[in-house]
């Protein structure tokens, strides 16, 4: 039984951990400032050919970022806009634009 507790808790733990590096909104948005240009003011973008980012999904946002930084998506805007970033800051500014209402991908 105590066994179990103990497995039980360091498996909640480490939910907990992996939460905690799915990035902070608040970090996202002092990171978003050059994002804004393109994207538009909290991730509405204007303009159809840049993709709006409120309200995406923050997984999708996340592994966007990652796959243009490794190359596996190629854009050479966003391959240029990603190149300084390091992994925290792709997940604050995920974390960001999902918060931002925007995109009804929910249901
Ligand atoms: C100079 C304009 C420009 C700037 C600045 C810019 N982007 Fe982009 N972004 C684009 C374009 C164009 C695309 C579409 C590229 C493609 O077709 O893959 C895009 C695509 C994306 C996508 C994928 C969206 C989707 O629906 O698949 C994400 C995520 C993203 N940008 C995040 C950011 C973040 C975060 C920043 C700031 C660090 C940023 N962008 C700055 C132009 C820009």
């Amino acid at each position: 039984m105590k066994k179990t507790v103990l497995i039980l808790s360091i498996a909640v733990t480490s939910l907990g951990l992996q939460a905690h590096a799915e990035g902070n909104p608040e970090a996202g948005r002092a990171k978003s400032n050059s994002c804004v240009a393109c994207h538009g003011a909290d991730g509405n973008s204007p303009v159809a050919m840049f993709p709006k980012l409120a309200g995406q999904e923050q997984d999708y946002l996340y592994h966007s970022l990652r796959a243009y930084k490794s190359g596996k998506r190629k854009n050479p805007i966003m391959g240029g806009q990603v190149a300084n970033l390091s992994d925290a800051d792709m997940a604050d500014l995920a974390a960001y634009f999902a918060a931002q209402h925007g995109l009804s991908v929910r249901y």
